[in-house]
């Protein structure tokens, strides 16, 4: 192990003495390959068989595979392009794709991928994810990577190293190191101690985390997800890519006795960028045209929290209805909503 590494031992844990998730499938038929749907690969290939149709989304359509929780797309993807390949005589005859491959033609964007490929090799490669970190009284903001195979015994994933970037509300770099997490280990390490609570009740920033795996293979558990831990409880979401530029829309309700909102702007652009935030827009036909309409500089790669305040005469207008709030975006941005308690000892957290 590098020397880098060492510090980060305690937060490294292996998976062996927990449960193991793992389903001995051997490559058979009764191999579960989607767990939410309760489906078989024999299921699975035989309702393939039987469909006039055979196309990836005719198949999920039919199975209600991959429909859940998605987390088995990728493994239906391979099964579906494993099953059509054993099985030629079952190619739909209006499967443009297959039947050019039988015929011997390779379709022109597929000569570009061989070309590509054989100048760099595939490697198996995720884009950039931004978790916002939180800081205030009693809130802390953890971290976690888990490394594991998931119910594929025998299609391993591989070691995978994780950069981890951490970045002030204006930007300024606080942390950066490289951490490798092999097979069946998971990093746990807590991301607001690097913020100072300048100002209260709530500070941010963000960690920026790009994965590398060391050889192509199944991906396995290794999307970032991160929690917020507060007095009361916590919550937790999978890490994001960014968007935009462009809007982002979230739909609320403005109940400023049971929670407080605010959105976290990540700027993941290299310039700085304004934000334009228009609330309410409402959902259903209503005399309310009044729409607030604030703007928020961001540094360049910086954090901002805004907070949604509908003030008492909105607030009485509004009632309990939803409506929603649009962020509009100069450049590429992530956004996520944080929900709290007035007292902020619990929050929830989501994004679009
Ligand atoms: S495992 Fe297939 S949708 Fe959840």
């Amino acid at each position: 192990m590098k020397k880098k590494e060492k510090k980060y031992m305690d937060t490294v844990m292996s998976f062996e003495d927990k449960a193991d998730l793992s389903v001995n499938v051997n490559n058979d038929s009764n191999q579960i390959i989607c767990a939410c749907a309760n489906l078989k690969l024999s299921d699975f290939e035989k309702t393939l068989g039987r469909m006039k149709t055979q196309s990836f989304s005719a198949l999920l359509r039919e199975t209600s595979a991959g429909s859940t929780c998605t987390a088995c797309l990728l493994d239906l993807e391979y099964f579906f392009v494993e099953a059509k390949s054993r099985n030629p005589k079952h190619f739909n005859s209006d499967d443009k794709t297959n039947n050019l491959k039988q015929l011997g033609v390779i379709p022109t964007k597929q000569h570009i991928y061989k070309i590509l490929d054989s100048i760099t090799p595939p490697i198996a490669w995720a884009p950039t994810n931004f978790i916002p970190i939180i800081k205030g009284d009693n809130i802390e903001t953890w971290l976690t990577i888990t490394n594991h195979d998931l119910l594929f015994r025998e299609r391993k994933s591989a070691p995978i190293t994780s950069s981890i970037e951490i970045r002030a509300t204006d930007g300024s770099f606080l942390f950066k190191d490289k951490i490798k997490i092999d097979l069946g280990e998971e990093l746990k390490l807590r991301l607001d101690t690097y913020l100072k609570l300048e100002s209260q009740p709530l500070v941010v920033g963000a960690a920026y985390i790009n994965t590398y795996a060391k050889f192509p293979a199944m991906r396995g558990t290794i999307r970032p997800q991160f929690e917020i831990l507060a007095e009361a409880g916590a919550c937790a979401l999978h890490a994001q890519g960014d968007v935009g530029p462009g809007d982002t829309w979230f739909t609320i309700q403005n109940k400023p006795l049971d929670q407080r909102i605010f959105l976290i702007l990540v700027n993941t652009f290299h310039k700085p960028q304004s934000a334009k935030i228009s609330w309410p827009f409402e959902l259903y036909n209503s005399s309310i045209k009044t729409k607030n309409v604030e703007s928020l500089q961001i540094s360049s790669r910086g954090t901002e929290i805004f907070e949604i305040n509908c003030g008492d005469a909105l607030t009485a207008r509004l009632e309990d209805r939803p409506f929603s709030v649009k962020i509009s975006t100069e450049r590429s941005c992530r956004v996520y909503l944080l929900c709290g308690t007035p007292q902020l000892d619990r929050f929830s957290i989501d994004h679009r």
